[in-house]
């Protein structure tokens, strides 16, 4: 989740869901956003494509939501949404769901304004559901290893209301590749370092579960 567009929710969803799919997790992803960009992606591979994508409308009230989510996911291990950029109900209402919230951050100050904002609404629903759920997770997206405030964006998110996933998902064609393929990272590239940070990203947020 994330309001700032483009910052790579959908990209880390789709493959960290794969991942997880391929160590045996039943994985469902369900696409929240009216752009249906995570459906697209699994239409583009057709019956190969590694994972249900189910296209969810989140904006029906949260008792339509949950019914919705429950039929779709019965025999899920692992639910995972992919919002849109916004943080209006879908948002609030995936938060108030879920037993984690990742906010993708793209190495920029005014996305990482951005992603304070998602931090906090995520914050807020920690504390209407009154325990430790969701877990905030900010992962650092789209970086470029080479500058400055791409090293130096580990520290800023520090400050965030939300722990810092010890993995950046660095800005790599072959991530955009493998859409166009219509497949996900561990299958287009395996040997790939961007497969190898999703995989790091995986077990990361695995070991929360
Ligand atoms: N780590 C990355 N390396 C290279 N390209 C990336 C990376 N992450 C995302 N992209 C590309 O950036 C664009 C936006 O990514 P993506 O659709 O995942 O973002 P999003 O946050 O889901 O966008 P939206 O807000 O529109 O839902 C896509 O073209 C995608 O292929
Ligand atoms: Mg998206």
């Amino acid at each position: 989740m994330n309001q700032k567009g483009g910052c790579g929710k959908t990209t880390i969803a789709v493959n960290l869901a794969a991942i997880m799919k391929s160590t045996g997790l039943n994985t469902i992803v369900l696409d929240a956003d009216p752009q249906l960009s995570a459906s697209r992606w699994a239409k583009q591979g057709g019956e190969e494509f590694p994972l249900t994508i189910h296209p969810l409308d989140m904006t029906k009230g949260a008792r339509k939501v949950k019914t919705d989510i429950r039929e779709l996911t019965q025999s899920a291990d692992v639910i995972v949404i992919d919002c849109p950029p916004e943080l209006r109900e879908p948002a609030m209402l995936a938060s108030l769901l879920a037993d984690m919230v990742l906010v993708p951050v793209t190495p920029s100050p005014l996305d990482i304004w951005a992603a304070e904002a998602a931090t906090e609404l995520a914050q807020d629903a920690r504390e209407l559901n009154g325990n430790n759920k969701p877990l905030v997770i900010l992962v650092p997206s789209k970086t470029n290893s080479q500058t400055v405030i791409a090293k130096d964006l580990g520290k800023t998110l520090a400050s965030l209301e939300g722990q810092v996933a010890p993995v950046n998902i660095v800005q790599r064609v072959v991530l955009a590749e493998c859409v166009i393929a219509g497949s996900t990272i561990d299958r287009y590239a395996p040997n790939s370092p961007a497969f190898r940070e999703m995989q790091a990203l995986c077990q990361f947020v695995l070991q929360f579960k």
